[in-house]
């Protein structure tokens, strides 16, 4: 007889571990089917900024609400993954310094101005905080709550407590088929067949495939993003800095984590000398220090990015067994325990907000990405 469990989960990234996570801890009975080794796919890559406020547009919008709510979620995960995995996912304090170099720049800073949580500094306070930034900002905006995480970190304790609460995690074992009939969901793997009462497609950028084959047209694409890391040999960064695509991170390790390109429709994940070179002279015009810092190493990572880069989280229109909690783009990191407890809880048929399931519903009308 095939085994049967309530919830099966396609993909070991930081979206499915969250949510193998919050569905075992809740009591249900979990597989995680990962194709390669949990976390080691775009979520390895992510610099782990909790950027609700940096990577936001509108600072209104239901981007910045969700992304605020699992900001706040951050909080209490971090002292339960504590206790449940031992693991310390290594939350910074500082957040995120992001800086003007022009009066334009400054203008569209200080539209977050009203928030509470937004500071404007001028470049003689911005200096004393951070003596290394570049000499020609003309200032920058303090967001202590964008604090960051270390991905990794995050993903591991995440796998150990699904695991302490009794989910099942295989990994090597890519998901070959889905099928969908009245009595049953049956998942076709390498390492044989099982059934579910739920599925959840959370495999990235490569859950297109499962669209197609769950009778949906809807697809995702890549969005290249190549980093560097060296060993700070000067004094610890004290915040983030960020300006346009590009940003300085400090690790507890002492490492600087120094980001990203944007490249559409890259499918390989390797890094370029070319993509390489563009991230260094980017961030050596932010913090001219870098230069003399010892390489540590170069990576990238494939951001998985929908039509109008808002994720997919919710229920497949016409099958509510089958859910989908992809295309996180540039905030999986951000995003995974709100995601997490909103897939838990449609599962379990508790209250979900509203507004946010149709932001992120499946088939809603999505502007052309251009
Ligand atoms: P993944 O981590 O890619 O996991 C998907 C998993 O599914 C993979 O492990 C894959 O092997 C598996 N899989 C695929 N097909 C199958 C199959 N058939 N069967 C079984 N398993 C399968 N976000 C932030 O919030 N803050 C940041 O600072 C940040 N920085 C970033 C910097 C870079 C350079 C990049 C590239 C991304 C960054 N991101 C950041 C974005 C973030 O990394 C992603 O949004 C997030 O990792 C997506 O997680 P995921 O679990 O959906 O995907
Ligand atoms: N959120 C940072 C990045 O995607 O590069």
């Amino acid at each position: 007889m095939k085994k049967h469990y309530d919830v099966a989960i396609i993909g070991g990234g930081i979206i499915g571990m969250s949510i193998a996570y919050h569905l075992a801890k809740a009591g249900k009975k979990v597989i995680l089917l990962e194709a390669n080794e949990v976390g080691k796919q775009t979520t390895s890559a992510a610099a782990g900024m909790l950027g609700a406020h940096a990577e936001g547009e509108g600072h209104e919008d239901i981007f910045f609400q969700v992304g605020r709510a699992s900001q706040a979620l951050y909080e209490k995960l971090k002292v339960d993954l504590r206790h449940e995995s031992g693991i310390d996912i290594r939350t910074s304090a500082g957040g995120i310094m992001k800086v003007a170099f022009t009066e334009e720049e400054k203008r569209a800073l200080c539209r977050m101005q009203h928030l509470s949580t937004f500071q404007w500094l001028e470049a003689s306070s911005v200096k004393k905080r951070m003596p290394q930034i570049a000499d020609d900002i003309i200032g920058a905006g303090l967001i202590e709550d964008d604090v960051h995480v270390e991905p990794y970190a995050v993903c591991r304790a995440l796998w150990q407590a699904a695991v302490w609460y009794g989910a099942d995690v295989k990994e090597y074992t890519p998901v070959i088929e889905v099928k969908q009939d009245k009595k049953a969901l049956t998942i076709r793997t390498v390492e044989g067949t099982f059934t579910c009462d739920h599925l959840t497609v959370a495999s990235g950028v490569w859950s297109g495939r499962f669209f197609g084959e769950l009778g949906l047209s809807h697809s995702l694409y890549p969005v290249k993003g190549e980093c560097v890391s060296v060993w700070n040999s000067g004094p610890a960064l004290a915040h983030t800095i960020y300006h346009g695509h590009c940003y300085v991170v400090q690790r507890d390790s002492g490492k600087l984590v120094i980001g990203a390109t944007m490249k559409p429709n890259e499918w390989h994940a390797l890094p370029t000398l070319g993509g390489i070179e563009a991230v260094i002279q980017k961030a050596s015009q932010l913090m001219p220090s870098i230069q003399e810092m010892p390489i540590d190493q170069c990576w990238a990572g494939l951001r998985p990015a929908t039509s109008d880069l808002h994720p997919y989280i919710g229920r497949h229109p016409d099958d509510e067994r089958i859910l989908f909690a992809t295309g996180h783009y540039r905030n999986g990191i951000l995003l995974a325990p709100m995601t997490g407890e909103i897939i838990r809880d449609l599962i379990l048929g508790e209250t979900v907000n509203e507004e946010w399931l149709d932001a992120f519903r499946i088939g809603r009308k999505e502007a052309l990405f251009e």
